[in-house]
């Protein structure tokens, strides 16, 4: 018994084996402690934290705990110290009955990283038992006859401490007539017979008792007494005697009821073995449940279960004893034969549960321990798992392994595995058992996300309202959680030399694309922005697309009248000489029209005129021509009104009014003219009769030229050119190809230099407000025609204002 109290630290250790080895993160080792059994509940048995060199935060942070195999834990762990401490009381001769070397067997596990650490300690035997006799009082009858050296078995003493604290010693009190002859062998150590060394006489003394003491060998010694009454008989008999001084058998576990297992006799010289009686001595609890002895044919029977793993062996005493009361006694030694009965037992000592995909190959993801209660090959465990998944499983310790990772892991692939683990015995048949583990893959930020298109364009309508939604990009993550939540972000930038916030926003959780104000593709057609995706892992990992905005024309800008200019309340004409043949070309109108498309395909309509039947409009190219010949009954004065329209939705137009003058000479269109003072718009209007004078100059010099070009025009159509079929063919306009649909190609402002009053010649000052002069390829080919035709012709340029405009351009 232990007589100091908590806290008397035994000074027992006595051997540590620390193997530390570095592997995959994992220590192993094995510590040795040595304790007296009986230590009170609370007692320290060691202090693994020094003994291991674990700094004592380490039991703490990595959650150390003792994982027991057996059913019971009789020692614990106190995190806080490292104690290892009795938790519940260790009785030796419970745990380990008559064997000597005792000891329990646990591990201590920490993880982060996993550790294990197997843990033995001896339990030493203590003397906390007495022998005792297993019965109060001994009787014995002996015949008077009984010679010297006759021997008569006694039942022995039991003490189920072991080594020294067993039973030692018998003496007799008083020797008289008998002495004590003690050999040793049999199961309980050492047998004791009574042996006669003087005579017995009944008619001297009928009755003898002796005291017989049993004592072991502990300090303090304990010990038991008995009585023997002997009583000495009248007759005398000779002694049953066994066949064998001990008898062997063997018996299968788990053997059927009723199996004879093994069958003793004795003979008696005196009485025919009939009349022998057999029966068991020293019989324990054990025993007396799995055996029966039948008492006149000395048959062994079984009577319980016998089970290997609980007995590997039975001995048993056994009694021979005639009718005089003589005995003799014998053992049957029985060898329990193992079957493969038990499966092996997979134990889970630590599993996570979950392993990060980015874990190197030999991560630890569990620890298990087998066992197999048979013995020989029917224990040999063979563990695996399932091949072809991406763990291992490596021995550690004896029947210990690890699981660990193989290769790499991909969570976006396998989310979680269901590993089996199955341990199978050497046995015929082998037995097997499973433990499947179910492993989640937890979630890495590996993943950036992706745009579902490498690109987007969108199209969106000039004059938007502002916060209209363009589009809206996804973009997806395969990673999980946090780590596939995407934001979207407009990726700084100008456009115009403004931020581009300004023109787009986006809504950063649905990718939803806005305008911010409205568009006008008259100056800007189209731009390009950049969108980032971006996950909510750490550190984040994103994606970009470019998106392509278009903006679509729509009809909001009115056809523009470039030539001929509209002055405020200046007449300005065009001449048309009585000579002129039908189809001469009076003017012709330019307009263009900012928008493009069908918003700029500009038709060109007689509105109003004085004569509808001298004149008309090229619907396509705007030429005013006449269409038929030019009578001395047609009025000086003409007045047209030309609409231009444009092929819009709906569609816009501008009219502009164009004079003409239907006159052979200067002064008939001058009078004419004149005349018109009578019109109201030019009543009293005294700057008339100035702009009518400069006019006059100017058309003085006109008419000049256009004599010449009549003859030109004449000539031109002997030659069949491009002139006379341009009228024809309404989509070849005569102007150049560049405002054929009467586009600008670019932007253009046009200043108009001149007065209120200024002439039709005035055109020539026309010139682009932009510093892209548009020189394109076919306008180039006009002017070199008509450098051509200068030389030709000595004509200036000036009186071609179609063609001037082309030039300035
Ligand atoms: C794992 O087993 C469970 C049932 O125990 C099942 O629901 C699950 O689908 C299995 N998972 C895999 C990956 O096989
Ligand atoms: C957009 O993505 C490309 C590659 O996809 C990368 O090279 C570029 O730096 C990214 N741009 C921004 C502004 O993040």
């Amino acid at each position: 018994m232990v007589t100091g109290g908590k806290g008397w630290v035994y000074g027992w250790l006595f051997h540590t084996v620390c193997a530390l080895s570095l592997l995959a993160a994992e220590v192993t080792g094995q510590i040795r402690y040595s304790i007296p059994e009986e230590m009170s509940v609370g007692s320290i048995v060691g202090n693994i934290a020094s003994d291991l060199g674990l700094e004592p935060k380490r039991l703490i942070s990595g959650k150390a705990r003792v994982f027991t195999e057996e059913s019971s834990e009789y020692i614990g762990l106190d995190k806080e110290n490292g104690h290892l401490i009795i938790k519940s009381k260790i009785d030796r001769e419970e745990l380990c009955g008559e064997i000597s070397a005792c000891s329990i067997s646990f591990n201590v596990i920490l993880d982060n990283p996993m550790e294990l650490y197997r843990v033995t300690v001896d339990i030493q035997d203590i003397n906390d038992n007495s022998p005792v006799f297993p019965q109060s009082k001994i009787e014995l009858e002996i015949s008077e006859l009984a010679v010297p050296s006759a021997r008569f078995v006694l039942e022995s003493a039991i003490d189920p401490d072991v080594g020294v604290n067993t039973l030692q010693k018998y003496t007799l009190h008083p020797t008289d007539h008998f002495k004590l002859n003690i050999h040793s062998g049999g199961v309980l150590g050492k047998n004791v017979e009574l042996i006669l060394h003087s005579p017995l006489d009944r008619e001297n003394k009928e009755h003898h008792n002796l005291i017989l003491t049993s004592f072991d060998g502990g300090k303090p010694q304990r010990s038991a007494t008995v009585q023997i009454n002997i009583v000495v008989l009248d007759a005398n008999d000779n002694a049953p005697v066994f066949s064998q001084s001990s008898y062997k058998a063997s018996a299968v576990e788990n053997v059927a009821k009723g199996t004879v297992v093994a069958t003793v006799s004795a003979t008696d010289a005196d009485e025919s073995s009939h009349n022998i009686q057999y029966y068991f001595e020293h019989l324990t609890n054990t025993v007396k449940s799995l055996f029966s002895m039948d008492q006149d044919s000395g048959e062994l029977k079984v009577i319980g279960d016998i089970d290997y793993e609980k007995h590997k062996q039975f001995t048993i005493n056994v009694k021979a004893k005639d009718h005089g009361g003589l005995t003799d006694s014998s053992d049957i030694i029985i060898d329990v034969i193992d079957i493969n009965d038990n499966t092996p037992k997979i134990n889970i000592m630590s599993f996570s549960g979950a392993v990060s995909e980015d874990a190197a190959p030999g991560t630890v993801i569990a620890m298990l321990n087998v066992q197999d209660q048979d013995s020989g090959d029917n224990s040999k465990i063979i563990c695996s798992i399932d091949l072809n998944s991406p763990f291992k499983i490596v021995p550690s310790l004896t029947n210990h392994y690890n699981l660990v990772t193989d290769s790499e892991l991909d969570r976006e692939q396998i989310v979680e595995y269901n590993i089996t683990i199955t341990a199978v015995d050497g046995g015929n048949p082998p037995l097997s058992s499973k433990e499947i583990l179910k492993l989640k893959i937890s979630d890495v930020n590996d993943h950036a996300p992706q745009f579902q298109q490498e690109s987007y364009n969108a199209f969106i309508d000039e004059n938007n309202s502002p916060s209209t939604t363009i589009l809206s990009v996804k973009a997806e993550d395969i990673d999980w959680g946090q780590n596939a939540k995407i934001s979207y972000f407009l990726i700084d930038g100008d456009l115009n030399g403004s931020p581009l916030t300004s023109y787009i926003s986006i809504n950063s959780e649905t990718g939803v694309i806005y305008a911010e104000k409205s568009f006008d593709y008259e100056q800007m057609k189209s731009f390009k922005i950049k969108v980032k995706a971006q996950d909510g892992g750490s550190p984040p990992l994103s994606n970009n697309v470019t998106l392509n905005i278009f903006i679509q024309d729509q009809n909001d800008n009115a056809p523009q009248i470039l030539y001929p200019v509209q002055t405020g309340g200046s007449v300005v004409a065009e001449i048309v000489p009585r000579s002129a043949d039908v189809g001469y070309l009076v003017t012709k109108v330019v307009a263009v029209d900012v928008d493009s498309g069908q918003n700029a395909w500009l038709s060109y309509k007689l509105q109003k005129a004085t004569d509808r039947a001298l004149f008309e409009v090229g619907l396509q190219n705007g030429e005013i021509r006449t269409v038929r010949q030019v009578t001395d009954k047609d009025a000086v004065k003409q007045k047209l009104t030309v609409v231009v329209e444009d092929n819009g939705q709906p569609s816009r137009s501008a009219v502009v009014t164009i004079n003409v003058a239907v006159a052979d000479n200067f002064p008939e269109m001058l009078s004419e003219f004149t005349d018109s003072t009578h019109d109201k718009e030019y009543n009293n209007d005294l700057t008339f009769y100035i702009i009518l004078a400069l006019a006059v100059v100017s058309l003085l010099f006109i008419v000049s030229i256009i004599a010449i070009i009549s003859v030109k025009i004449y000539r031109w159509r002997q030659n069949k050119l491009f002139y006379k079929s341009g009228a024809n063919l309404p989509v070849i306009p005569y102007y150049p190809p560049v405002y054929a649909d009467g586009t600008l190609q670019q932007v253009y402002n046009y200043e108009m230099c001149g007065t209120t009053d200024s002439r039709m010649s005035d055109v020539k000052f026309v010139r682009p407000y932009s510093q892209n002069t548009l020189v394109s390829q076919s306008c180039l080919g006009t002017v070199q025609r008509e450098k051509q035709e200068q030389e030709n012709n000595d004509m200036t340029l000036e009186v071609r204002p179609y063609s001037v405009l082309c030039l300035k351009i």
